[in-house]
């Protein structure tokens, strides 16, 4: 076997070694390969410790003398808990390698995938676990661990609750370590599975990050460890509860992937390497489908369903532009709020005496399509369900867990409970024309047990199997993960839904953040991004339409409101920017998007998406917060080529854009400006001064 061994991108090299139970000895900047890459990294052994150097092997084994969070945990009645792997095979295949180690004295072995997409620099790696010894082995921990730099000293995680997703926390990791814990059951407004390390002080546009996403959507560990002697080690898995995973002889698990990517243009470069990756491996719709604008009936109507009145706001959605209408949650036989009924998927008809049929039929006739809300993993008590079936609930039975959102959770390990959703949710796709499910889940899961058994990780794989399953029956259905907002977003889930609903909350400055947030792992185009109404339902604020317009623009976009309650000017505005994501949606789900550097941070928000051929651009100049100055500093752009010249002009922006807090704006916004792409970038354009809560929109066009 080579020693080492190279996997090479378009900007970034692994070098590994195959001594050592497999060690990733560098993960950087594009290299040529070197016969004596192991001769110049090989680490000095300090006094006061081990007499031998420990490398970061594949399954960090504590047993090879490595003291940080090993890989696996785990033991064979008492024995066998300190198991040390040797790396018996690679096979290199066109997509990466395939490791195999082994432990024959614990009667393990683990096959590794470290595959890699060297078009974007994007890692993908996972370990398989097998009990190949006599008896069962019952497994703790299996987790993906992939060495860092000493110089990666600050990292970027992600906070939230419901909504407030995706905040951003920084922090600087000297000693000690980071460490993130989900065990909501989904993969959680709290702790989204994704950590970014990098350089002191990385920014959008510099500094060397790696940046890694763990793609599950059950509970989840994710740390960054600095180990005493300085090198970091960044660790990831499904989390397990005792006695969840038992293996018997000849079974195995597999831990979830982790992505991860080395980027040394900061975190622009990252998120581009992975939006590259998404669009190309992991989206199952193609950009010939343009995504269509889409109402959903929440925030307008909640329970109250007349289809008389549905059928007016289909109409006036249609004459707005929109292209699919969608009726949320309501519908159902007894849901009339959210204590009942979760569980009984047939049709209120009490609400809908002639079923959803004239409804569907009137928003076809309007040239859209169709949507549906589904919550299929709960069940209410109060429901028919549950009177016939009270043994169908995730539970341990001695016990009375809480509810969440008045509701329990269903069982998915049990066949019953399985073939039950999948008829349910099969009878409406196949008698309606339904062109898209949004699937929700409202609930956090407690005590998910299976005839007393555990079942988390059980349950978020049938989760899946009862997705793929009504995809392979009714493959062009879009489906879309809400989870309360974004609750349930990641790159497994992603696999089998096309767009995510990052947030309940559709205030525009409150989705300035989240989406920022949602933009490092996530491209535009599976971004829910619905226009709200004025005065906010969740934070009570009130925002112009051109606030709430541009901010919806940069995602799958939407409304959520009730069109016919709207006012003259809401209406006008609503249907100018569906205009306007209909002129430049294939910009915006193709584009390369830049999270730009301002000089104003803190108050300002600027993004820009630039075409594939560098030819046009759409940028987003969203004043956050007052500005900090009495001016905003220039605007500077990125991603152009240096030598085109572009035209640059406003093409939307508040009324009282020339009147606010300033009482002239910069020449160049009167009638737009010609300049190159190598002073955009970095002479730029003195920045508009806007009021708070205000945004301008820029449209930046290649002169022939
Ligand atoms: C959740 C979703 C909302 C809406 C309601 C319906 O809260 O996040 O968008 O669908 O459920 O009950």
């Amino acid at each position: 076997m080579e020693p080492t061994r190279f996997l090479s991108g378009k900007t970034s090299t692994l070098c590994f070694d195959t001594a050592s139970g497999g060690e990733i000895l560098y993960w950087g900047a594009k290299l040529s390969s070197s016969q004596a890459a192991k001769a110049a990294l090989s680490r000095a052994v300090p006094y006061g410790r081990l007499d031998a150097d420990t490398p970061v092997s594949l399954m960090a084994e504590n047993g090879r003398g490595l003291f940080g969070s090993p890989g696996i945990e785990g033991h064979r009645d008492g024995r066998h808990w300190s198991p040390v792997f040797t790396l018996t095979r690679i096979e290199e295949t066109a997509e990466g390698w395939h490791i195999e180690s082994e432990d024959r004295a614990a009667g393990l072995q683990i096959a590794t995938q470290l595959l890699f997409d060297g078009d974007n620099d994007v890692i993908k790696m996972r370990h398989r676990l097998t009990n190949t010894g006599v008896g069962v082995y019952e497994l703790t921990r299996l987790a993906v661990t992939l060495p860092l730099p000493e110089r990666a000293s600050e990292c970027l995680s992600f906070y939230g609750r419901w909504v407030y997703e995706f905040q951003q926390h920084r922090h600087s990791v000297q000693h000690g370590g980071y460490q993130q814990e989900n065990r909501r059951g989904r993969t959680s407004h709290q702790h989204y599975p994704a950590l970014i390390a990098g350089t002191p002080g990385f920014g959008e546009s510099h500094g060397e990050v790696w940046g890694a996403h763990l793609a599950w959507s059950g509970n989840h560990r994710l740390r960054i460890d600095v180990k005493a002697d300085g090198r970091r080690v960044l660790q990831a898995e499904a989390l397990y509860v005792p006695g969840e995973i038992v293996l018997q002889t000849g079974e195995h698990i597999n831990t979830p992937w982790l992505y991860a990517t080395w980027s040394n243009r900061g975190l622009n470069g990252m998120s581009q390497q992975f939006h590259r990756h998404i669009r190309q491996h992991l989206l199952a719709f193609t950009p010939d489908q343009p995504r269509q604008v889409h109402l959903n009936t929440w925030e307008g109507i909640y329970f109250d369903h007349d289809p008389q009145y549905i059928m007016q706001m289909a109409t006036e959605a249609a004459r707005m532009g929109v292209e699919r209408f969608i009726i949320d949650d309501g519908w159902f036989i007894g849901r009339n709020d959210d204590k009942a009924a979760l569980g009984d998927w047939f049709v209120d008809e009490s609400k809908y005496p002639q079923g959803l049929e004239p409804v569907i039929a009137h928003v076809l006739e309007q040239g859209m399509t169709f949507g549906l809300w589904v919550e299929p993993e709960m069940i209410s008590k109060n429901s028919r369900l549950y009177r016939q079936h009270p043994d169908w609930l995730l539970q341990l039975s001695d016990y009375q867990q809480p509810t969440g959102r008045n509701q329990y959770v269903l069982d998915l390990s049990n066949d019953e409970v399985f073939s039950y959703l999948f008829e349910r949710l099969d009878t409406l796709l196949s008698r309606y024309a339904i062109s898209y499910l949004k699937w929700d889940m409202n609930r956090e899961v407690v005590q998910p047990g299976h005839q007393e058994r555990p079942a988390q990780t059980r349950q978020v794989e049938r989760l899946y199997a009862l997705m793929a399953a009504l995809r392979a029956k009714h493959p062009t259905v879009d489906i879309e993960s809400c989870a309360a907002g974004g609750g349930r977003i990641d790159y497994e889930i992603l696999r089998h839904v096309q767009r995510f609903w990052p947030s309940d909350n559709n205030d525009a400055l409150e989705r300035q953040a989240i989406q920022r947030g949602f933009s490092y792992f996530f491209p535009p185009e599976v971004m829910g991004a619905h226009i709200g109404a004025r005065k906010s339902h969740s934070t009570r604020r009130v925002s112009d339409i051109h606030f709430r317009g541009i901010t919806a623009l940069f995602g799958h976009m939407g409304i959520e409101l009730d069109p016919l309650q709207a006012s003259e000017e809401d209406k006008a505005g609503f249907s100018r920017y569906v205009e306007l994501y209909k002129q430049h949606r294939q910009l915006i789900h193709q584009g390369t998007l830049y999270r730009l550097e301002g000089d104003d941070p803190k108050a300002q928000s600027l993004t820009a998406i630039v075409s594939a051929d560098r030819r046009r651009a759409l940028v987003a100049v969203a004043q956050l917060a007052m500005p900090t100055w009495a001016l905003s500093g220039t605007l500077r752009l990125q991603g152009l080529d240096p030598q085109t010249s572009y035209r640059v002009r406003v093409i939307d922006a508040a009324d009282n854009f020339r009147s606010g807090i300033v009482s002239t704006q910069p020449a160049w916004v009167e009638d737009g400006v010609e300049l190159s792409g190598e002073w955009l970038e970095h002479a730029g354009l003195a920045m508009p001064v806007l009021d708070p809560e205000s945004a301008i929109l820029l449209l930046v066009e290649a002169q022939p």
